[in-house]
């Protein structure tokens, strides 16, 4: 299967994932900085204090880039270092992002950059962080010092990655930092974020900019593990919690109402809706980010918050546990372009996770290239329904910081050795760069 030749492949990274120099040129402390030094929360007690050492490196790991031969590199800026402290503008690690998009752009290398992946700076945690309406403002303040100082060499703009984690699995099941267990609360950090995420939009688009500006959401094809009545209403909230929450605000400026009863019968409230917010939230964009990893199998269950379960399910799994799932895939996108858009869509992350083995200097990651392949015939197949995927970004260059996972969980093309920070390419690396090159899977 044939790829267009204006099709962009791309491979992805995140700022507190890969950066290391946790405390260097005036960065301050992020909430997973925080959450990651308190024990129980991040396996092995992992943190991202030198990580892929990728802020000392870049020049080294630009270099796996341009070999690999993707149109297009996608990375994270960490607000701490753009803004340490309230108010406190910081040139220096301005000049970091400079320096190495600069160095991409020169090698002919595209570039889109997250604003938000999830490296709250700590001090915007203690002033109530996402949760406070006014902190956005505080949001808009760095995103406005990265479009002026940026902008010029930045060609696709995410505001947010993945909502739903920075909001439910963050602040309702407190596997991510802060790390908190509070489904109202979970709920008012859900709106703030993609309130700010429209109105980062708005502030884009009245300083005249124009380049690419769109958000990316972690969306999931919902399965009831059985036709009985109750398994499906599971799979319909599961549905409701994981992808409508999202996708409705942004493209018919609602929340589902089968989830809001559903959420005040569990004694949340809403007051944190203003008038006017559903305007705010489906500013027009130019593109939707999906990330796809795997499909939801579900079951019917009293005990939980959405009535609703994982269920076991026989299909053949990464290591971190995720059904391999491409045909479901293609059904996700199938339903966001029935249901939602048709605005461009770029799969900004899809990959997987394997216990990779360094043996004689080589990595034979044949499940990875086989993961790999599976998806991209996918993509390739969506293409010729129709539904105009524009691109397609690997997750990940290198492997890096899993966040709770810590580094037991490996996504790369290329292996880190964390001892010595060396970078292994595996064979993976080899099978991307070759479809690549031949635009053909
Ligand atoms: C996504 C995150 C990304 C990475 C992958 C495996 O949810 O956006 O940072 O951790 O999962």
């Amino acid at each position: 299967m044939k790829f267009n030749r204006d099709f962009i492949f791309g491979v992805a990274t995140s700022s507190y994932q890969i950066e290391g120099a946790f405390d260097e040129d005036d960065r301050t402390p992020s909430i997973w900085d925080t959450f990651s030094r308190i024990e129980g929360n991040v396996q092995d007690m992992d943190n991202g204090d030198v990580a892929c050492d990728h802020y000392h490196r870049y020049n080294e790991d630009i270099k796996l880039i341009k070999e690999l031969g993707v149109d297009s590199y996608r990375l994270s800026i960490a607000w701490p270092r753009i803004f340490p402290e309230k108010g406190k503008y910081n040139p220096k690690g301005m000049e970091f992002y400079k320096n190495m998009i600069t160095e991409l752009k020169q090698r002919g290398i595209k570039v889109a950059v997250t604003l938000y992946h999830w490296d709250l700076p700590q001090w915007v945690q203690d002033l109530g962080g996402w949760e406070v309406r006014e902190n956005i403002d505080l949001f808009l303040q760095y995103t406005e010092k990265c479009f002026t100082e940026l902008d010029d060499l930045v060609d696709l703009w995410i505001t947010h990655n993945e909502p739903w984690c920075a909001s439910i699995l963050s602040n309702a099941i407190g596997e991510h930092a802060p790390g908190k267990k509070d489904i109202s609360a979970a709920l008012k950090v859900a709106h703030h974020i993609l309130l700010s995420h429209g109105m980062v939009v708005r502030q884009y688009h009245k300083l005249g900019l124009k380049k690419q500006i769109g958000i990316t959401l972690n969306l999931t094809p919902v399965y009831s593990s059985t036709t009985s009545f109750v398994d499906k209403l599971a799979a319909s909230n599961m549905d409701g919690y994981f992808n409508r929450w999202f996708l409705e605000p942004l493209f018919k400026g609602a929340y589902p109402m089968d989830i809001v009863n559903l959420y005040a019968a569990r004694n949340c409230n809403f007051d944190f809706i203003k008038d006017g917010d559903f305007d705010i939230i489906r500013e027009k964009c130019d593109f939707l980010g999906v990330n796809f990893y795997n499909r939801s199998l579900v079951r019917f269950d009293p005990m939980s918050l959405i009535l609703c379960s994982g269920a076991h399910s026989k299909y053949n799994k990464t290591d971190i546990g995720w059904d391999i799932s491409p045909n479901e895939f293609i059904d996700l996108i199938k339903m966001v372009r029935a249901r939602y858009t048709d605005l461009p869509i770029y799969i900004t992350e899809n990959g997987s996770a394997w216990l990779d083995v360094l043996e004689n200097g080589e990595v034979k990651d044949n499940e990875r290239i086989n993961y790999l392949e599976l998806h991209l015939q996918a993509v390739a197949k969506m293409n010729e329904l129709g539904f105009n995927i524009v691109g397609y970004y690997y997750w990940s260059l290198l492997d890096n910081f899993e966040w709770a996972n810590g580094y037991s969980q490996r996504f790369g093309l290329v292996y880190v050795n964390y001892d010595t920070q060396e970078r292994i390419k595996k064979g993976s690396f080899y099978r991307y760069k070759e479809i690549i090159e031949k635009k053909c899977i």
